[in-house]
């Protein structure tokens, strides 16, 4: 699936066989960071990539701008137990690159997800947002749910 934004940027639901694009973007995957200045996340093997986007529950988004990445879009397909729509999204990771913030790229990113959640029959989708991005997605319809994200990691 492929969608042309107003500005020019193309934004595209990655693959399998889109590993390399997975693998320069781990290069730089700083300058998408709330701090651009964190080392990149890195040395993401061919295989790995592949793997991750091969996925069936992983939606993964690139927004391009000729040939360079402007933005990217990681939700999980998250199956729901009960009656109603057959699954949900989760919003796991979303960043523009910091130079290019506050043009729109964000909600285009979001908009393609939404247009992608009506044709395959989800109506929520969830995100545990940092405080540094809570004010964008308000901006793009999220409200504040009940409750709080806990995290344990193992030791
Ligand atoms: C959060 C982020 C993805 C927003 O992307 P963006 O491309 O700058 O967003 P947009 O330009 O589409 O902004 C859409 C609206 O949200 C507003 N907005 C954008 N960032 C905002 C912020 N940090 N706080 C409050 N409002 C914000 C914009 O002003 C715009 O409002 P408008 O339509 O009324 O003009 C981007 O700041 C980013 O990559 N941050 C670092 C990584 C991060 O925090 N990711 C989220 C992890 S949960």
């Amino acid at each position: 699936m492929e969608t042309l934004t107003n500005a020019g940027v193309r934004i595209r639901l990655l693959g399998p066989e889109d590993a390399d694009a997975l693998i320069r973007l781990a290069e730089t995957d700083n300058l998408f960071d709330e701090d651009p200045s964190v080392v990149p996340s890195g040395a993401l093997t061919y295989d790995g990539a592949r793997s991750f986007l091969g996925d069936p529950g992983v939606l993964f988004w690139l927004a391009e701008l000729g040939g360079e990445t402007m933005g990217f879009l990681h939700c999980c397909i998250q199956r729901r137990r009960n009656a109603g729509p057959w699954a949900e999204l989760l919003l796991m990771e979303m960043g523009t690159h910091a130079q290019w913030r506050r043009r729109g790229i964000g909600r285009s990113l979001l908009a393609v997800m939404e247009e992608w959640m009506r044709e395959h029959g989800m109506e929520e989708v969830w995100v545990p947002a940092n405080l540094y991005a809570t004010g964008f997605y308000e901006k793009c319809g999220f409200a504040k749910d009940e409750g709080e994200i806990l995290v344990k990691a193992l030791g």
